[in-house]
């Protein structure tokens, strides 16, 4: 089989039924795409395929074709500078981090469809699970992006103390 992953193709052998998320990580070395709870429910296995947030755990290999484009966290920016990577660390979002390519993944997706979402967009696309309690770091860190804001840590450091207080 062949897919197109973070633009290179990638050819590897898999059965049909094969979740994805198999392949990326185990055939494909891309850990960075986790996998939590395998039916579809926590978003720790989240990447785009086509640029749409997807779960990696249940989706049969077979149904993704080589000219689908896939991008996993990998792929997102070579060195961590896609603006929502650069917000989340700036916020410091991640505790543990497990979920977090996940969220990242997902909060992409949705600032390309909705450059400006409200708190409940957000609360409608970001639907994984984070064990720690990030949620409400997420959202801001989502917020900030949209606004436009420069990413800078110290711009984002000073948005993080004002809203602390609020
Ligand atoms: S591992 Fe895929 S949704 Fe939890
Ligand atoms: S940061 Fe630990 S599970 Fe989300």
């Amino acid at each position: 089989m062949k897919l197109n992953v973070n633009g290179q193709v990638r050819q590897f052998e898999a059965e049909e039924d094969t979740p994805l998320l198999w392949v990326l990580r185990e055939q494909l070395g891309l850990t960075g795409t986790k996998y939590g709870c395998g039916i579809a429910q926590c978003g720790a296995c989240t990447v785009h395929i086509d640029g749409e947030a997807t779960r990696s755990c249940v989706r049969p290999v077979s149904t993704v074709t080589e000219q689908m484009k896939i991008v996993t966290i990998e792929g997102l920016s070579p060195d961590g500078s896609h603006p929502v990577q650069k917000a989340w660390a700036a916020l410091d979002v991640p505790q543990c981090g497990f979920c977090q390519s996940g969220m990242i993944m997902a909060a992409t997706a949705l600032l390309k469809d909705k450059p400006k979402p409200t708190d409940a967009d957000i609360d409608a696309a970001m639907t994984n699970i984070c064990r720690c309690g990030t949620y409400n770091r997420v959202r801001k860190a989502i917020h900030v992006v949209a606004r436009g804001g420069d990413p800078t840590s110290a711009n984002l450091a000073i948005e993080h103390r004002e809203g602390s207080k609020a």
